[in-house]
């Protein structure tokens, strides 16, 4: 009853607020109580770990994401968002269309099988460890293999908080809904921003830097970051790729980016 209550509690803010609602998920125990099923165990390829051809395997323990979203949101959270974000410590933001979720199985876990750390490292010598609590949003593409193309892209680690939107509106890129664009806020605005819309992990304008690196630089930059900058914040891009459907596709960015106008929203003073 209590988790009917607060679902419909939930979901009233959300209607009142003429924002997209922001709930800051609860504590793992609080969690359990609300989802009130014991978790489950979710083996999946990590793409936080890939390096080449190497495929490792994580066992994490979390619930469905549906189930999850009930509990925090109630019955309707599926008829009441285009959209769920899901919102880092860090600044990461990924914005993932409410259909997904009937496309592909996702999990929201918060432990790691067999381990005390809920944290990940690479081999890399240098690597350093990512810790991934409080939630970690993982995908089943070990049954689901079409998912492993696209890296870590929806795999928000450190999540906090969810936020409901109707319809990406204040979106200034998916209106043009070109492929592009829709490549664009897939794949970097998760962390980048254009035009003041997007996540925080860098807060300079991504158009403005693309025009700034030029196309060479542009290219360099994305397919392989650490080369330039060994300690960079930046994963290189789409690793489960194909080498040419990554080249075609970092062009096709860099063409949309390089001929955005530039617009004088500056949402930092
Ligand atoms: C996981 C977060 C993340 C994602 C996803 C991401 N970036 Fe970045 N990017 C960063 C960070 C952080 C920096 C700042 C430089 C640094 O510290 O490494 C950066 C810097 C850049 C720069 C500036 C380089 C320079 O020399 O000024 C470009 C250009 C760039 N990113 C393009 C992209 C493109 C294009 C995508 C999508 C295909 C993308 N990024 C996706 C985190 C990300």
């Amino acid at each position: 009853m209590t988790i009917r209550m607060n679902g419909i509690f939930f979901l009233l803010l959300l209607l009142l607020s003429s924002h997209a609602g922001a709930v800051l998920l609860p504590r793992v125990d609080e969690m359990k109580r609300l989802v009130a099923e014991p978790p489950v165990e979710i083996e999946v390829i990590e793409p936080l770990l890939i390096e080449g051809k190497r495929q490792p395997h994580v066992v994490y323990l979390g619930y469905p994401v549906e189930r999850v979203l009930r509990a925090v949101l109630g019955d309707q959270w599926k008829t009441a968002a285009a959209e769920i974000e899901f919102r880092a410590l860090d600044g990461y933001v990924s914005h993932i269309p409410t259909e997904r979720f009937d496309q592909y199985r996702a999990y929201l876990v918060f432990a790691k099988k067999h381990s005390r750390g809920f944290n990940l490292k690479s081999r890399a010598p240098d690597a350093k460890s990512i810790s991934l609590g409080p939630y970690y949003l993982v995908w089943d593409n070990i049954h689901q293999p079409d998912l492993i193309q696209e890296g870590a892209t929806y795999w928000p680690y450190q999540v906090n908080e969810i936020v409901i939107s109707k319809a990406p509106e204040k979106n200034p890129v998916s209106e043009a809904l070109s492929q592009p664009a829709r490549e664009l806020e897939k794949y970097c605005l998760s962390c980048h921003r254009v035009n003041g819309y997007g996540g925080n992990k860098s807060l300079v304008d991504l158009a403005e830097q693309t025009k700034m690196l030029g196309e060479k630089g542009f290219h360099a930059w994305v397919l392989d970051p650490s080369s330039i900058k060994p300690d960079s914040g930046m994963p290189a891009m789409f690793e489960g790729m194909p080498e040419p459907d990554r080249k075609a596709l970092v062009a096709r960015l860099f063409h949309y980016l390089n001929d955005l106008p530039r617009k004088q929203v500056d949402e930092h003073p």
